[in-house]
């Protein structure tokens, strides 16, 4: 039982899990530490003088991933002698098969974690729903033309809110300690049909364009990507393409008790929002 006065600290408290968690946790009446680079409490994973007083006094930790895997294991290690007691690591789902170009950070934060000698879980999460209104996606689109090395198969894209709500529970609650829960969406859906929703939403003419490995890394490199970069994310697609991800599971509802938020809900949402506008 963690002792319910202390604090959680959650990294990454300004991005797309962490800024939706922070809010979960505080209307939910914990108290939190949101902490980066650029937050309430700073925390740099480059500095590590500002890992000790982010983490001090804190029970609970949400890990994001360090670049650089041995920060995990030297952040875990300090945490841990600090009084942290559960550690809950946001991962990629499909990390155990995709090659391990995949990320290698991903892979060291769940070593750090297991290896803690603490309470511990790991999220392994699809591809987010906000990855089209936040991050990678969302230019393209606003372009109007994404292109990918995807092929046929189907994603179940899980939202952001999601796993924050379950990051939550499992930072709050017992009965977590070792689980790896994979954590999708309710439906699968191919990019092509992702994009054709978000264009009819958004009133856009957008349009899904499928490149082969070799043309998607050139393209990356031109638009600026790392070569490893590139790597990474054609890793990632190859093992999106064998299928390692495609079956949607039921991890948020065990765990909620609710239905994941759908592809179609989360694209309404934001195009009201004006996310494509
Ligand atoms: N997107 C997906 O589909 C997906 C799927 C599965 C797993 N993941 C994993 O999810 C993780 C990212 O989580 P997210 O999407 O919630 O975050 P995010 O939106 O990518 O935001 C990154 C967060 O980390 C902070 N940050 C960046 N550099 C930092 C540094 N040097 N030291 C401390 N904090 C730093 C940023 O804030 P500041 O700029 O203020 O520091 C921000 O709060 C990655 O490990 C990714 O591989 C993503």
């Amino acid at each position: 039982m963690l002792n319910e006065t202390k604090e959680i600290l959650v990294i990454g408290a300004s991005g797309k899990t962490g800024r939706r968690l922070v809010r979960r946790l505080r209307g939910a009446g914990e108290r939190v530490r949101a902490a980066s680079r650029s937050g309430e409490v700073r925390f740099d994973w480059t500095q590590p003088t500002t890992w000790l007083r982010a983490v001090a006094g804190a029970s609970a930790v949400y890990l994001i991933a360090p670049a650089d895997p041995a920060a995990a294991n030297d952040f875990v290690s300090q945490a841990v002698q600090s009084g942290v007691g559960r550690f809950v690591a946001l991962s990629g789902r499909g990390i155990d098969k995709i090659d391990q170009d995949f990320s290698p950070s991903m892979v060291g934060a769940e070593q750090a974690v297991r290896d803690s000698g603490v309470e511990w879980t790991i999220i392994r999460a699809n591809n987010f729903n906000q990855n089209f209104d936040e991050d990678l996606w969302h230019q393209p689109l606003i372009d109007g033309r994404l292109a990918l090395p995807m092929g046929a198969t189907p994603e179940p894209f899980v939202d952001a809110q999601d796993i924050a709500d379950v990051a939550a529970a499992l930072l709050t609650e017992n009965g977590h300690h070792g689980q790896v829960y994979d954590l999708s969406g309710p439906h699968a859906l191919t990019f092509a049909e992702a994009v054709t929703t978000i264009a009819k939403a958004a009133g856009r003419s957008v349009q899904y364009v499928e490149l082969t490995p070799e043309q998607y890394r050139t393209e990356l490199l031109a638009e600026g990507y790392s070569a490893d970069d590139a790597t990474a994310l054609n890793a990632m697609f190859a093992g999106m393409r064998a299928g390692y991800l495609a079956q949607p599971t039921d991890a948020v509802r065990r765990i909620l008790g609710r239905d994941p938020i759908d592809f179609d809900t989360y694209v309404a949402r934001a195009a009201t929002a004006g996310a494509w506008q």
